[in-house]
């Protein structure tokens, strides 16, 4: 059966951690696809919950709360309400954002705890786990950082690694460091209860890999494999924390759940919430039902780094506790990169959600656009303000927004707005409506197997066939000597309109209204899509409306300037000198023999990136050099600078040359080098003290 034929769905984006802002990297992992799925769904007349909050437990929250000197709870009130705020500004269409805070979630997630406790499902075991003596605090999650040891990321968490996905324990860290002190670790005894994953592996190779091949995408199926292969270990769903979910077990006093138990439920407690709000019976959205075919369909819209939560470790738990529907399709997508680099919170760059909008204050469409394009649906993708600009510019106002205005405009200036039907239609009218009538089962072909940027294409190419009908046809110019062939043209083009009107409104639910406004017509189901008769003889046509404007070169520069302002605010934090190595005496120090020297020849050592080979003219005598700066500086570029040379280092050979002492570089935090030189010459061989 099709994704999109089943008659119920719930649907769930990943619940953002409340612990900062949103992103352009989050919309498009997670929200972008999550909210196009389901407005097709709901134009589809399907009974859809979508829902979706914030996840307010775990190290995230309590170390951005240690970072900014306030309390948990302030942190999650603070970034909830903001989070909250720009999904609805930006018109992320949940039926319920929620907060895995609400006293009901506690209650539920501690319920699910206890079923699988009192079943016998947890392993409870003694361990060594890390410790920081510090701050007197056993280490897991985000507390503690390391090398990975499958991709040597060198800033792996303690139960993940966010480079390659990897879910990892803390003892599989290479190197770890405590992040609340920077201490390394010692290991002391605690108990906690571990989920048995090894123990439901062959279910889940059953259920997932057997049963989902084809279905789910190849990058997350790929991921789900190689975990299964590498052979799933039993993972504790308690921890030693301050701040959660309390574990519901007096023996547990001062414990408290896993965030990873107690977040996905959240999705379950969303929807018990909206049920009650709503009237409706939540169980209907997660239950299993006597006839599977009244089960609702699961889909969870998640970003990479949460494959194997919502692959692995939630469906088990929804396995063990039973009644519970499964994940149909978990359709995560992978990173978006901005102007060429990784996106980062910590240094600033990004494109943040709430100022995007105070910039662009009704331009949501445009990022909706811009972000659906580039959505890194099978690889990372990259966003760039010059492609935001282009394709603005190019394809939302020179195809649709061009299209449109040009019907509009044309029929208020012939006919007052009043469609009229004209002569007979020919064949050029006939084809252009047979063209039109493809598009809805192309969209709907793409957005059924979660290829959103495709959906979209197909979309802006219904739109391009109205701009070539238009150009082909040339109302403007056939006006002078057949009126009666325009009024056709423009009846025509304006069931082109009507259609990319309902077409639209999964991708660009707010000027998908602006175009039923325009066209005097009530928003329309699905099912009218590809029908030529939307719009009757007779019909007047609404006010014309700017559908989209340019975007100005000055407006991509402040952009980008406010990127870099953010690189060099990053840099200066970041510049903190290292400490001061131990003293020297003075006679030490005049051990060494550093002179004025030239550089007379520059040359790249082959087969190597960073050496250049260097004569110098030392004043004693010329002599060669190999330094490391290759990165930094071009041969021709540096023959003739004065540079200052310890002349008296042994000499060693590098790369087969023999080095007769060292260059003296200036180096910074960033591992930038630049030279230590006189700033006007001065002899070579003046010494240097
Ligand atoms: O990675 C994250 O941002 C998590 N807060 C996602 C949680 S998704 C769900 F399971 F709650
Ligand atoms: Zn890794």
């Amino acid at each position: 059966m099709s994704t999109l034929s089943k008659k119920r769905y719930t649907i769930t984006s990943a619940l953002p951690y409340a612990n900062g802002p949103l992103h352009i990297g989050h919309l498009a992992g997670a929200y972008i696809p999550g909210d196009i799925f389901v407005r097709f769904l709901r134009l589809n007349h399907k009974d859809v919950v979508y829902v979706c909050g914030s996840d307010e437990h775990g190290a995230a929250i309590t170390i951005k709360a240690k970072k900014e000197g306030v309390t948990p709870k302030e942190i999650i009130d603070k970034y909830n309400k903001q989070i909250k705020d720009s999904f609805e500004d930006f018109g992320i269409s949940f039926d319920i954002y929620h907060r895995t805070s609400e006293p009901m979630h506690h209650q539920l997630s501690q319920g699910f705890f206890l079923n699988l406790y009192e079943k016998g499902e947890f392993i409870e075991k003694f361990s060594e786990q890390y410790y920081d003596e510090e701050f007197n605090q056993f280490l897991a999650d985000r507390y503690i950082v390391g090398t990975c040891p499958h991709c040597q990321n060198e800033g792996a968490y303690g139960d993940q690694c966010e480079k390659c996905g990897t879910s990892l324990s803390p003892t599989d860290l290479i190197n770890p460091k405590s992040t609340l002190s920077g201490n390394t670790p010692i290991l002391k005894e605690t108990k906690h209860w571990y989920l048995p994953l090894d123990k439901y592996q062959p279910w889940l190779e059953e259920w997932l890999i057997e049963g989902k091949k084809g279905e789910l995408k190849s990058n997350v199926f790929g991921q789900c494999q190689s975990w299964l292969k590498s052979g799933l270990q039993p993972r504790s769903m308690t921890r030693d924390l301050d701040w959660g979910v309390d574990v519901p077990l007096s023996e547990a006093e001062g414990k408290k759940l896993y965030v990873w138990l107690d977040a996905p439920i959240g999705y379950i407690s969303a929807t018990k919430q909206w049920a009650i709000d709503h009237g409706k019976n939540w169980e209907d959205y997660w239950k299993k039902a006597a006839n599977p075919e009244d089960e609702s369909t699961l889909i969870h819209f998640i970003g990479k780094d949460n494959i194997v939560f919502h692959c692995i470790i939630f469906p088990a738990i929804l396995h063990a506790h039973g009644g519970y529907i499964l994940p149909d399709n978990v359709p995560a997508n992978e990173f978006l990169n901005l102007e060429g680099d990784k996106l980062s919170t910590s240094r600033n760059h990004a494109v943040w959600l709430h100022e995007y909008l105070e910039e662009f204050p009704d331009k949501q469409d445009e990022l909706r656009y811009v972000l659906t394009s580039i959505l890194p649906e099978t690889s990372d993708s990259e966003f760039t303000w010059k492609d935001f600009q282009a394709r603005i510019n190019n394809e939302l106002v020179a195809i649709l927004g061009n299209f449109v205005n040009r019907v509009m405009v044309l029929s208020h200036k012939y006919f007052d707005g009043k469609l009229l039907r004209g002569s007979m239609f020919t064949a050029a009218d006939q084809n252009v409506f047979e063209e039109l009538a493809k598009y809805p089962g192309l969209i709907e072909q793409s957005i059924g197997s979660y290829r959103f940027r495709e959906a979209l294409s197909h979309f802006i190419n219904a739109a391009r066939l109205g701009n070539k009908y238009l150009a082909e046809e040339e109302p403007w110019k056939v006006i002078k000597n057949d009126e009666e062939r325009v009024k056709t043209v423009l009846f025509v083009a304006s069931q082109i309109v009507a259609n990319l009107a309902v077409l639209a409104q999964p991708f660009l639910p707010k000027t998908a209204i602006k175009l039923f406004e325009m066209l005097n017509l009530p928003q329309q189901g699905w099912d009218k899509a590809g029908q030529v008769d939307l719009l009757s003889e007779g019909q007047q046509l609404g006010e014309v409306q700017l559908l989209f404007e340019k975007i100005t070169d000055e407006q991509v520069e402040f952009q980008l300037n406010k990127l870099a302002q953010a690189k060099i605010d990053n840099a200066k934090a970041a510049s903190v000198a290292a400490p001061a190595k131990t003293n020297v005496t003075f006679d030490d120090f005049m051990k060494l023999d550093i002179r004025v020297g030239t550089i007379l020849e520059a040359e790249k050592v082959a087969k190597t990136k960073k050496l250049l080979k260097l004569k110098i003219d030392t004043g004693i005598d010329q002599r060669t050099v190999v330094s490391g700066i290759a990165e930094f500086f071009a041969p021709a570029d540096i023959v003739g600078k004065q540079v200052s040379i310890l002349v008296n280092l042994e000499p060693r050979e590098i790369k087969g040359i023999m080095s007769q002492g060292m260059i003296l570089m200036a180096e910074d935090a960033d591992g930038r080098l630049d030279f230590v030189n006189p700033t006007s010459a001065i002899k070579s061989g003046s010494t240097v003290r």
